[in-house]
């Protein structure tokens, strides 16, 4: 069955098409100036010194890790809502996640809950702007920095958002993007780790291609040479050019696109607003909002149905949606690994219950909101308690 409005859709017009077709043609596809190019544009876009593609946000965020120096027995906090990746790349170094609650309001990590999880071996703390609203980096940063904690953003989401006026990607240490297919800026598969310690730029710059030092990828090229040196046991992460293309266009047109989520954020939360059943994500004043996921909440208690019969009378008519996210607590691995009850994390295991996202993505027409609008109603008022 096909969707009336798909949950995602990547917004790719003629200018991506010619940009990866222009890469197809030059005979270089991998790893070269196109991904130089992109990094340059990404640096300056956000105002950071150091920006390094990679092959997606997972691989940023790994390498964020590696580069701070995280190694076995360190503990690492993260958010219990969130994708398993921001947890897992402590998994790979053998470090240990140590899971944490979040707050009601903007499901982002609770600041409190953060500073009870710190023990003597806490060396990083992964915060994640859910949704595309950063979470409290100024408090954050007070509770790291007395205790040379690395702070690390998972901004999978939040390309471009605004906390205080500073820029995501300027507020941690360490700051992950994704171009997952979904995400703000796609690239289908992609990622960019971006810093302003030039010591840990060179650092996570090599490990991203096999620990060879510096410009590895030139070897094929005239200016390059055969001659190498392997200076650690690296990953192979780094962004070709055909997808470094695609970001460079889609990077151009990152406000409009963001103004176009912006308005349906706008469209929804005024549509939803009235209706006893909904409960419309809370934007909080001092920050901007890259309006990646729109999280409806079910006010279930006033329902008939619960959150999978409402997704299921959606997709009835053609609407598509997702969860975002099921906390990691609620996994067998993160569960049973790390000993976890959902009441050990109660307000992400309450609020999972009643989530919804909805779809919210540039290439959305106004009559595409329109359905979405109809659909949501109509599934709220039959089921009316
Ligand atoms: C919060 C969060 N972190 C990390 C990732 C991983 O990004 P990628 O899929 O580009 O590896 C995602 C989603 O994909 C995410 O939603």
């Amino acid at each position: 069955m096909s969707l009336r409005v798909p949950f995602a859709r990547p917004d790719i017009g003629d200018a991506e098409i010619e940009a990866v077709v222009r890469v197809l043609r030059s005979g270089w596809l991998t790893t070269g100036p196109e991904a130089q190019r992109f990094e340059r544009a990404f640096a300056e876009r956000l105002g950071v010194r150091h920006a390094i593609a990679v092959v997606s946000g997972t691989a940023a965020l790994h390498l964020a890790l590696e580069t701070a120096g995280i190694g076995p027995d360190d503990e690492v906090i993260v958010p219990t809502w969130t994708f398993t990746a921001t947890a897992e790349v402590a998994r790979y170094l053998g470090a240990k996640p140590v899971i944490v609650d979040v707050r009601a309001d903007d499901l982002n990590v609770d600041t409190a809950a953060v500073e009870r999880a710190i023990t003597k071996r806490t060396r990083a703390i992964v915060g994640v702007d859910i949704g595309g609203q950063p979470a409290d980096w100024h408090v954050l940063r007070e509770i790291a920095r007395p205790r040379d904690i690395v702070l690390v953003d998972d901004a999978a989401h939040a390309l471009p958002a605004t906390l205080r006026g500073e820029l995501v990607g300027t507020l941690a240490d360490l700051t992950a993007f994704s171009f997952y297919v979904t995400k703000t800026l796609a690239t289908g598969e992609g990622g960019m780790l971006v810093t302003a310690n030039d010591g840990w730029a060179e650092r996570a710059r090599v490990m991203s291609l096999h620990g060879i030092s510096h410009d590895a990828w030139k070897r094929y090229t005239a200016e390059g040479s055969w001659r190498y040196e392997v200076v650690a046991p690296g990953f192979k992460y780094n962004m070709t050019d055909i997808a470094a293309a695609l970001g460079t266009v889609q990077l151009s047109r990152l406000d409009d696109m963001r103004a176009r989520r912006d308005s349906i954020a706008g469209r929804y939360t005024r549509a939803f607003e009235g209706i006893d059943a909904l409960e419309t994500p809370a934007a909080r004043e001092d920050r901007t909002h890259a309006w990646q996921l729109y999280v409806l909440r079910l006010h279930l208690a006033t329902l008939r149905c619960d959150r999978a019969a409402f997704i299921d009378a959606l997709k009835q008519r053609g609407i598509g949606t997702s969860v975002h996210f099921i906390p990691l607590h609620l996994h067998p691995y993160w569960r049973d690994t790390y000993k976890l009850r959902p009441q050990d994390l109660p307000i992400a295991t309450r609020e999972y219950e009643r989530v919804i996202s909805l779809p919210i993505y540039s290439a959305m027409s106004d009559d595409d909101v329109s359905a979405v609008i109809e659909a949501v109603r109509e599934v709220a008022a039959a089921n009316k308690r």
